[in-house]
C-alpha cells in the first residue's frame, strides 16, 4: 500500500495518517493506526490544478466490487489509471467498497485486494452495502443491519472503519456514518473517540470531514435517514465540530455528483466509480454520472473541488448497461 513520491525541491510532508491496516483476525475495537507522512506529490495541469501550496486528495466512492460485478472491476483499473497518470497525495474511499460486503466477507476481501492496488496512500470507510445500515430504516431481509459482528468483520477484512489525518495544513476526518443512529455499543465509541481527535485541532485549521452518506440534503429534498445522516445524528456531529474551521463534507452513496451549501460549509457528494441508477429506481438530484471527485486542500484554507471522469468509464446504468448483482431489480441501491 504505501507509496510516496517526492518532487523536487519540495519534500515538505503533506499526509501523515494511516493505509489500510493489516487485516485483523478478531479482537476488539481496532484503534485507527497512524503511520509516518509522505511526500508532496508535486504539480501539474491534472486533475487538482497547478498548484504547489496545496495537498491533492483523490474521493472515490461506491465501487461495489465483487466477483459478481465484473464492470466494477473494470472502471476500479480507470480509477488506478488515473491515479497513476498523476499521483494525489492521498485516495480516500467514501464507502460501499463491496458489492455485498455486509452480507458476503468474500465480497469485503475482493474489494480490499483491488483497494492494496492503489499505489498512493488510501483510506477508507464503509458503507451500507459493506457493514449495513440502521435496523429501523434498513429495508431488513434485502438488506443486512449494522451490528457489532459486520463492524468486526469490516476492521477485520479492511481495516478501521474512520479516521483522523493531517493533509497539508488540513485535519481530514473520517467518520462511519453506517453507524450513526444505529445504537450499537460502537456508535457510543465513535462519538467518544470524535470527541478526543476534535479536541486536538489546532483552533483555526481548516478541516474536511468524509462520510458514506450526505450530511444534509439540498434545500428542498426530503430528509430521509436511508439517503442522509439521520437527524439527531447529524446534530450531534455538528455540535462536536462546532467550533472548528469545517469548511467542507464529501459524501458518496448516492451515486450522483453534486454540491450545495448549507450554513458556510460546502457540501460535495462524489459521484460512484461504477454506474449510476436508472431514472425508475431513482430521481435525479445532481448529476448522474460516473467519476470522482478531486481536491486541492490549499494551506491558506481554500479548497477546489473538481468533479473528474474515470478514463475510458461512460455514465454506465446499471440494470441497463451492466447486469445488476442485486437480486430485486426494485429493489434501490441506494435511498
Ligand atoms: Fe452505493
Ligand atoms: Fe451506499
Amino acid at each position: 500500500m504505501a507509496g510516496s513520491r517526492a518532487s523536487p525541491g519540495c519534500v515538505a510532508s503533506r499526509v501523515a495518517g494511516h493505509h489500510l491496516g493489516s487485516p485483523k483476525t478478531g479482537g476488539g475495537p481496532v484503534v485507527p493506526q497512524r503511520t509516518v507522512g509522505v511526500a508532496l506529490s508535486g504539480t501539474g495541469p491534472g486533475p487538482y490544478g497547478a498548484r504547489m501550496d496545496s495537498a491533492r486528495v483523490l474521493v472515490v466512492a461506491d465501487s461495489h466490487l465483487s466477483a459478481r460485478t465484473p464492470e466494477a472491476h473494470e472502471h476500479w483499473d480507470a480509477v488506478l489509471e488515473l491515479v497513476a497518470s498523476d499521483p494525489p497525495d492521498l485516495v480516500v474511499h467514501a464507502g460501499d467498497m463491496s458489492t455485498d460486503g455486509a452480507l458476503r466477507a468474500g465480497d469485503l476481501a475482493d474489494a480490499r485486494a483491488r483497494l492494496d492496488e492503489v499505489t498512493v496512500p488510501l483510506l477508507a470507510l464503509p458503507g451500507n452495502h459493506d457493514v449495513g445500515d440502521g435496523a429501523a430504516w434498513s429495508d431488513g431481509a434485502a438488506e443486512a443491519v449494522v451490528t457489532a459482528a459486520t463492524i468486526d468483520r469490516f476492521r477485520a477484512a479492511v481495516g478501521p472503519d474512520r479516521f483522523s489525518t493531517l493533509v497539508g495544513t488540513w485535519r481530514l476526518l473520517g467518520l462511519d456514518a453506517q453507524l450513526m443512529g444505529s445504537g450499537e455499543a460502537a456508535e457510543d465509541e465513535q462519538w467518544g473517540w470524535l470527541a478526543d481527535e476534535v479536541s486536538r485541532v489546532p483552533s483555526g485549521a481548516p478541516v474536511a470531514l468524509v462520510l458514506h452518506k450526505p450530511l444534509v440534503p439540498p434545500g428542498g429534498e426530503v430528509d430521509t435517514p436511508r439517503r442522509y445522516v439521520p437527524i439527531t445524528a447529524r446534530q450531534r456531529l455538528l455540535d462536536a465540530v462546532a467550533h472548528l474551521d469545517l469548511r467542507i463534507v464529501v459524501s458518496g452513496h448516492v451515486h450522483q455528483a453534486l454540491e450545495h451549501e448549507r450554513d458556510g460549509i460546502r457540501h460535495v457528494w462524489a459521484p460512484s466509480c461504477w454506474g449510476v441508477l436508472p431514472d425508475r429506481l431513482q430521481r435525479a438530484v445532481g448529476a448522474k454520472r460516473v467519476g470522482a471527485v478531486a481536491l486541492a486542500l490549499h494551506d491558506d484554507g481554500r479548497v477546489d473541488v473538481r468533479q473528474v471522469r474515470l478514463p475510458g468509464v461512460g455514465d454506465t446504468v446499471i440494470g441497463e448497461d451492466v447486469t445488476s448483482p442485486y437480486p430485486d431489480p426494485a429493489a434501490p441501491l441506494d435511498a
